[in-house]
Order: C-alpha cells, then sequence, then structure tokens
C-alpha cells in the first residue's frame, strides 16, 4: 500500500530505537488506515433517514457485517485500529507461535464466533514472514465456515506472499510494504525484528 502515511510510519516502526510505547501506537494507526482502504468494498444498504431538514434514503453497511480475526500476539497490535473503524465487528482469535528451530507454527487456541459464513473476515497479523502462520490461520477460518477472507499485514517478505497467494488465492491480501527477503533464520529483511516482542516489549 503506497499511502505516503502508512509508508512513513513504517520507517518508524523499523527504527530500532523506536521504543514500546511508540510501536505500539503505530501499529494501531497503520492497521486504521489499512483497514480503511482494505473496506472500501463493504456493501451499502439504502434506508429511509429524517434529518432536521427532510426525509431521504442515505447508504448504510449492509447485512451480517465484519468478524476481525487478529493472529496472537501480534496481531492483537491491529484490532483497535480496526474497531475504531467498526465498532460492532466481532472479533475470533487464533493463537500461534513459530517454532525458533523450525520456523513451523503451532496453534496453541482457536476460537472463531460462529456463525461465521455469512460475515466478511479480516485477519490480523503485522508480520508475514514464510507464509506460515497466515496460511494455517486461513485454513482454520475456511474449516470454521469462513468464506470471504482479507488478510491485513504490514510487512511482508516475497517468499511468504507468493506463498500465501498460490495456497490461498481467493484470499486478498492487504500488505503495508513488501520487503527484500528472509534472512537464514526467516526473519524478514530488513523488517523490524519481533513484532510481537517490540509491541509487548518482551524479548
Ligand atoms: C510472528 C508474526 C506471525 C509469524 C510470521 O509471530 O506475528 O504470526 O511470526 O511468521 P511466518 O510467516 O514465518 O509464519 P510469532 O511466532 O513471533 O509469535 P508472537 O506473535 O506470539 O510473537
Ligand atoms: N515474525 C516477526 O515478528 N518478524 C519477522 O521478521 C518474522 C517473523
Amino acid at each position: 500500500m503506497d499511502h505516503p502515511l502508512i509508508q512513513h510510519k513504517i520507517s518508524i516502526l523499523r527504527n530500532e530505537t523506536t521504543g514500546t510505547n511508540e510501536f505500539r501506537k503505530l501499529v494501531e494507526e497503520i492497521a486504521r488506515l489499512e483497514g480503511y482502504e482494505a473496506l472500501r468494498d463493504l456493501p451499502l444498504e439504502y434506508e429511509e433517514t429524517k434529518t432536521p431538514i427532510t426525509t431521504t434514503l442515505t447508504p448504510y453497511i449492509a447485512g451480517k457485517k465484519l468478524c476481525l480475526v487478529p493472529i496472537l500476539r501480534a496481531g492483537l497490535g491491529m484490532v483497535e485500529g480496526l474497531l475504531s473503524l467498526c465498532p460492532t465487528a466481532k472479533v475470533g482469535f487464533i493463537g500461534m507461535y513459530r517454532d525458533e528451530e523450525t520456523k513451523i507454527p503451532h496453534e496453541y487456541y482457536c476460537k472463531i464466533p460462529s456463525p461465521i459464513e455469512q460475515r466478511t473476515i479480516v485477519c490480523l497479523d503485522p508480520m508475514l514472514a514464510t507464509g506460515g502462520s497466515a496460511c494455517d490461520a486461513i485454513e482454520d477460518i475456511k474449516k470454521r465456515g469462513g468464506k470471504k477472507i482479507k488478510f491485513l499485514c504490514i510487512i511482508a517478505a516475497p517468499e511468504g506472499l507468493r506463498k500465501v497467494t498460490k495456497e490461498h488465492p481467493d484470499v486478498t491480501f492487504y500488505v503495508g510494504h513488501l520487503d527484500e527477503k528472509l534472512n537464514d533464520n526467516a526473519y524478514i529483511v530488513p523488517g523490524l525484528g519481533d513484532a510481537g516482542d517490540r509491541i509487548y516489549g518482551t524479548k
């Protein structure tokens, strides 16, 4: 997403001297900006509204609305940004961590609102590295009946983006910045380090 505000904020996120408080606020702000763009195709329906002057047909968001699904932990940092746009959205959670040796994701928690079939699902995770976590999370959402899925990340590696778009061509991916590559440790280069640790001040 080439919006200058998003690019500027991502640069501050990357800076190793950016502290936890500022990092957390920026993740939320970037999520809000990405969400604004990603929700541009939400369907509208017209209802009568009485203004102080007259009665007229005006547009409202139609039908069963949204479900946000952050991938824990780092995806949690994006939730408030989206909720500030859509305060009535339901929120599900998928808990996942990458094994530090194998880099394979392991799911430890999943709670998705039901029924989910009619909702637009917005999956949130700031980092898409090998793409393993995103693929597993999307598969899980689909198994539970999820159909219309969007995935928002802040930084992606080309390797990971290739994998997820190949395995889930029906999902729309919104990427704040596409970085150069993964390093030998499957971290994104130049990236921003470990997003979860930087949002929550852990090491
Ligand atoms: C990070 C990140 C993604 C995942 C991306 O989570 O938030 O979920 O790694 O890597 P992948 O594309 O190679 O699967 P991490 O495992 O560090 O867990 P955390 O959010 O709890 O810190
Ligand atoms: N997870 C992160 O938080 N950062 C990376 O660069 C890769 C995976």
